[in-house]
């Protein structure tokens, strides 16, 4: 890996996203939130927000930090930085989540949780910011999965932006007239700018480099990805500026978004040319689980897109909305991340390990830190759970629904379990595991390779 180091909190950033994909599996498996509550309870907030910053932002974050300088083949900003970043996301998402609690009823205090969240979460953010935005303008020229990786970053800014203004509104922090306006139609901008802005399309560039790295592909700069890119973040001002100013001049936001659902349609089905393109001019001939199972995320996307046209044209999409969120955020950007995540650990792992002795002892390859045929299962149990989950929640069988999410949470332990055994090292034979001048990386922080 060119151009950089291990970063050195991104694993105990990995670990505190599946904590908190595991407490949003087991609020689900609860009935907690949606859909036995609806989509506007607190419970279904406190869900939402675990899933969105807990387990997705983190995990993004984690991966950010790492392959931003691989990017632009920059050192990063600053590795210190990392660390009180983690700390006020995690402290602010328990505000949050307490805060959301107030509101519904469930604590008595009056001590104003949803303001400390919006500072705390505010800082946070700013910092991961700060940190990936010092990297990438330190570059000389942007490549084109960069470019992406700048417009997400735009995107958060303006995702936290409004989740500040809705959390000071509902917390009675701030009254003025024009920002309780938007908080009472804002919702589906802060949703779009945060899943479709900020987690989608800053997944979209850093996979079409994972996916040339690891599938020994060469890199993408087709006239499709800059199309890609160019409609793409056209298709996020309209809906996050656009739908900004609608709600703010009492216009209707919902026509920012549905021409930018257009936009964003178009935008996708380049990538998806790019990925099928990418898999094609692979190398490696066998293509590794990792990349199998992010073919599964692809097809949830696909999916996600289909299902929202069809619920547009049926009048049905705000009825469903649960089932679409659901969907994008485990079929596909779940899906994605626990795929590359895998292969991330066992990459990272191996860097760390065997990097500093390359050539001066025999040393095992990334494959022998992982055992595919035990971990496939547990993935192939995610996918088919998710999507029956799905199933389930458009047909309007809650109960059922929990089953799935059950299911969910067993193949994603199974799933982290494989990542433990992999990051200790459990999977590589005895007698190589640590020759002479290695040694046994520690589970959270990394040492520079
Ligand atoms: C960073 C990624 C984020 C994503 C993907 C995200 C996503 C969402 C989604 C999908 C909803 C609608 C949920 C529903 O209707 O049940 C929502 C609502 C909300 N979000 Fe976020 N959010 C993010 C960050 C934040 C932050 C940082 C804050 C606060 C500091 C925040 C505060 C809120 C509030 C208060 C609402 C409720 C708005 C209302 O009731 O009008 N969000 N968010």
């Amino acid at each position: 890996m060119i151009g950089a180091s291990l970063s050195r909190w991104s694993m105990a950033y990995f670990a505190a996203a599946l904590i908190a994909l595991f407490a949003a599996e087991i609020m689900m498996t609860a009935g907690f939130g949606f859909p036995g509550a609806t989509v506007a309870a607190p419970e279904t907030l406190i869900l939402v927000h675990v899933v969105a910053i807990g387990w997705l932002s983190l995990l993004m974050c984690g991966a950010l930090l790492q392959f931003v300088p691989v990017l632009v083949v920059q050192p990063l900003y600053s590795d210190t930085l990392a660390l009180p970043a983690l700390v006020l996301l995690v402290s602010g998402l328990a505000a949050l989540v307490l805060g959301f609690l107030q509101l519904g009823g469930y604590i008595g205090t009056s001590f104003p949780f949803l303001a400390a969240a919006s500072v705390l979460l505010g800082c946070g953010f700013a910092l991961i910011i700060w940190n990936l935005g010092r990297t990438l303008a330190a570059a000389p020229k942007l490549p084109l999965p960069a470019q992406f990786v700048t417009v997400g970053l735009v995107c958060v800014a303006a995702t936290v932006t409004l989740g500040i203004i809705f959390a000071l509104v509902l917390g009675g922090t701030v009254n003025a007239t024009s920002l309780l306006v938007l908080t009472g139609i804002g919702r589906p901008i802060h949703a779009t700018a945060g899943l479709g802005g900020w987690l989608t399309f800053t997944a979209m560039g850093v996979s079409y480099r994972l996916l040339a790295m690891f599938m020994l592909a060469p890199d993408l700069e087709r006239p499709t990805t800059r199309a890609a890119l160019l409609i793409g973040t056209i298709a996020l001002a309209v809906a996050i500026a656009g739908g900004v100013i609608a709600a703010l001049t009492h216009g209707n936001p919902a026509i920012a978004l549905l021409a930018a659902f257009i936009g964003g349609v178009l935008a996708l089905a380049l990538y998806g040319a790019d990925v099928r393109h990418l898999y094609r001019a692979r190398k490696r001939k066998n293509i590794e689980l990792n990349s199998r199972m992010t073919a599964f995320a692809f097809a949830s996307l696909a999916a996600s897109v289909v299902l929202i046209a069809v619920l547009l044209g049926l009048g049905q999409l705000e009825e469903h909305i649960g089932a679409v969120v659901f969907l994008v955020a485990f079929g596909w950007l779940s899906g994605l991340g626990l795929a590359q995540l895998y292969k991330i650990v066992a990459f990272l792992t191996w860097l760390e390990c065997y990097g500093p002795i390359l050539g001066k002892a025999p040393t095992p390859r990334v494959q022998d830190l992982v055992v595919e045929p035990r971990a496939v299962k547990w993935f192939r149990l995610y996918l088919l759970a998710v999507w029956a989950g799905e199933i389930v929640l458009l047909a309007g069988l809650p109960l059922l629904f929990r089953v799935a999410t059950a299911a969910m949470f067993v193949a994603t332990i199974g799933i982290a379990g494989e990542i433990l055994r992999t990051r200790r090292l459990h999977n590589v034979a005895a007698a190589s595991r640590l020759p002479a001048g290695a040694q046994l990386p520690r589970l959270l922080i990394s040492s520079h390779a």
